[in-house]
């Protein structure tokens, strides 16, 4: 019988071959332990990119890779910010699991020098490739968090975390790396500084003036006391901004600080050596190397030979830059040849920032058809992003994906080609794309994603599998300032909660198969399966939110703080600043 069944299988598997069923490619990938390039841009839109569907915008190199490879169309972040997207990307799982979000509001780390980040004993799927023997390094951004309770313990760093080589910066590109108008602390912290000084300035006028005319009987101390606050308080008004460049903006490599604060013309040929070196130090392989690029974030660092070339300002240099990038890393994949053995990823964070606009001029990316953007929960423009596989003689080239799947799914994609096993002991929320990408499933393993908006569950999608429809319910949607806007102008970000938002009773309904750029929300009349969809759909919310254990916040109020004690210095705390080469200066492209 066993022998029988043996011999069936065995003529079926010669026939499909012979009838060329299964390409020969395709073989067993699952067993083959490539090497592994992830590239991710932060803050990059999916509709600035020329593969999906920008004419104007040129990107030839992540277009080649679309071509010759496998292009998702509905490929889903976890958040729509970045520590709690990247958080969701290497450990596979949602970040309110991990603690990456807050109960006050805050949704990513605000400093280098703070204690909040991804918990140790989160496993990073370059974790579990480094003990299956893979070489791991990470060049580019990281922003989830550094250390705990020492400015050396390091808890929090890529080593901590499965990566056996690191390049870049601890925390994140930002608008005040380079006192942009677009700021993200800086303007703020000036505000409130100048506003404490102006009243203990008058306090201590008033103090003065009372003691002079002897109409408040004062001793000189608190006068005294009031104008040295007073003081400082301007003084700690006008050094705010160079207190960031230098807490914030900065490189490291391994442990070591290499740049303090970063000098932003030499930063792009940096990582492209430091990529360079570590491809063709490890090019005996296996290796898993994520370029985590600081492009597409404002302040839009882009080198001289970019700036003014692209048809969409500041903001269009910086991307075409970052193509070229890719270009120059696939040349170097090339030249030794690794091409072959080398499973490329492209993605973004989240969706583009739609907020990062000044008079006319934006400086955030294009979600395409998408509405809403970067910061918003539940919004497609927020969440839905590029994602490019590639890898020659065994991804088909120019297959087209519509299924939704999600960033999450990396984690248990690569750990399987990497011959690992994903962790037993804890929920993963994503699903290896493996049969997906090779084109022996037709279905995404993903029936329910869920959009999370900090630790607020704002939305939900059901890719329902006998219809092939794919039903987004939003239970909790950001109020555009001004109304109707389309986003939240002068604010940053859309809030989560609170004031800001607005809760649905009943539920905002949308087919995404029909109305992707969720345009006509439908009702019970529109929609004869409005009531089963909404209940199908709230059942699965329920059944997730049983699956949720509660977590300590890394962004809680004391983990968010500037903690003087843990700000990575080099040199004399406070006068940081030490550079690798002792050469050149500091010039500021863009504005
Ligand atoms: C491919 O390799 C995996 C892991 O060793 C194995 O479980 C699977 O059966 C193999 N598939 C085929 C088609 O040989
Ligand atoms: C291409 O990208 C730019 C920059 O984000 C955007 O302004 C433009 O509208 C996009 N064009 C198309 C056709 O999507
Ligand atoms: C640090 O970086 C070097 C390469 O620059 C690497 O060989 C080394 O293993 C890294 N890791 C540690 C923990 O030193
Ligand atoms: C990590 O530790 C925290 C408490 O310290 C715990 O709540 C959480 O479940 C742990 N996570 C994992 C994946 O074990």
């Amino acid at each position: 019988m066993l022998h029988l069944h043996h011999s069936w299988s065995w003529l079926a598997g010669m026939l499909s071959v012979l009838l060329g069923l299964v390409p020969s490619a395709s073989s067993n990938i699952s067993t083959s332990r490539p090497n592994i390039l992830l590239l991710m841009a932060d803050d990059l839109g999916i509709g600035d990119i020329g593969c999906y569907g920008n004419t104007t915008m040129r990107t030839p190199n992540i277009d080649r890779l679309a071509e010759d490879g496998v292009k998702l169309t509905q490929h889903i972040s976890a958040a729509s910010l970045c520590t709690p997207s990247r958080a969701a990307f290497l450990t596979g799982r949602y970040p309110v699991r991990s603690g990456m979000v807050s109960s006050i509001g805050y949704r990513v780390l605000q400093w280098t020098g703070a204690s909040g980040g991804l918990p140790t004993n989160e496993t990073t799927f370059a974790k579990i490739l480094k003990e299956k023997g893979y070489a791991t390094g990470l060049i580019g951004k990281w922003h989830l968090g550094l250390n705990c309770e020492s400015a050396s313990d390091h808890c929090h760093h890529p080593l901590h975390h499965g990566f056996d080589h690191f390049y870049g910066m601890p925390f994140s590109l930002m608008g005040d790396c380079a006192h942009w108008e677009l700021s993200e602390k800086r303007v703020n912290l000036e505000q409130k500084l100048n506003f404490l000084f102006q009243v203990l300035a008058s306090v201590a006028l008033t103090l003065v003036a009372g003691k002079l005319t002897h109409l408040i009987p004062v001793s000189w101390t608190p006068v005294i006391w009031s104008a040295l606050w007073a003081v400082l308080l301007l003084a700690g008004s006008y050094f705010v901004g160079a207190l960031i460049v230098h807490a914030d903006c900065l490189l490291m490599r391994n442990h070591t600080i290499t740049e303090q604060p970063m000098r932003f013309q030499k930063t792009t040929p940096l990582i492209l050596q430091e990529v360079a070196s570590f491809l063709k130090r490890n090019k005996h392989g296996p290796f898993l190397l994520f370029v985590s690029f600081l492009h597409v974030h404002i302040p839009l660092i882009t080198m001289k030979n970019f700036l003014g070339k692209s048809l969409h300002g500041l903001y269009g240099d910086n991307v075409e830059e970052m193509d070229w990038m890719v270009g120059q890393i696939l040349d170097t994949l090339d030249m030794e040849g690794l091409t072959n053995s080398t499973l490329i990823y492209f993605t973004s964070d989240h969706g583009g920032s739609l907020e990062n606009q000044l008079g006319h001029t934006q400086y955030g990316g294009w979600n395409g058809i998408y509405k809403g953007g970067k910061g918003m929960g539940g919004w497609e423009g927020g969440i839905r992003v590029p994602g490019i596989f590639h890898w020659p003689g065994v991804l088909p080239a120019g297959r087209v994906i519509g299924e939704p799947t999600s960033l999450m799914d990396v984690f248990p994609t690569v750990v399987q080609l990497a011959g690992g096993e994903v962790p037993q002991d804890r929920v993963i929320d994503g699903h290896s794309l493996v049969p997906l990408l090779q084109g022996a499933e037709a279905r995404s393993a993903h029936e329910f994603l869920f959009h999370y908006c900090g630790q607020h569950l704002h939305a939900a999608r059901w890719h329902q599998r006998d219809s092939g429809s794919v039903w987004k319910v939003h239970y909790t949607t950001p109020q555009f300032h001004p109304e109707g806007a389309g986003a939240c102008y002068g604010r940053g970000v859309c809030p989560c909660s609170g004031e800001g938002v607005t809760h649905h009773r009943p539920p905002l309904l949308f087919d995404l198969s029909r109305d992707p750029s969720e345009a006509r929300p439908l009702t019970p009349d529109s929609e004869p399966l409005y009531h089963a969809v909404i209940a199908r759909v709230g059942a699965a919310v329920s059944e997730h939110r049983h699956t949720l254990s509660p977590v300590p916040q890394q962004f809680s109020t004391s983990n968010i703080l500037w903690k003087p004690w843990l700000q990575p210095c080099c040199g004399h705390f406070p006068f940081c600043s030490c550079h690798e080469d002792g050469d050149g200066t500091p010039r500021m492209p863009g504005l």
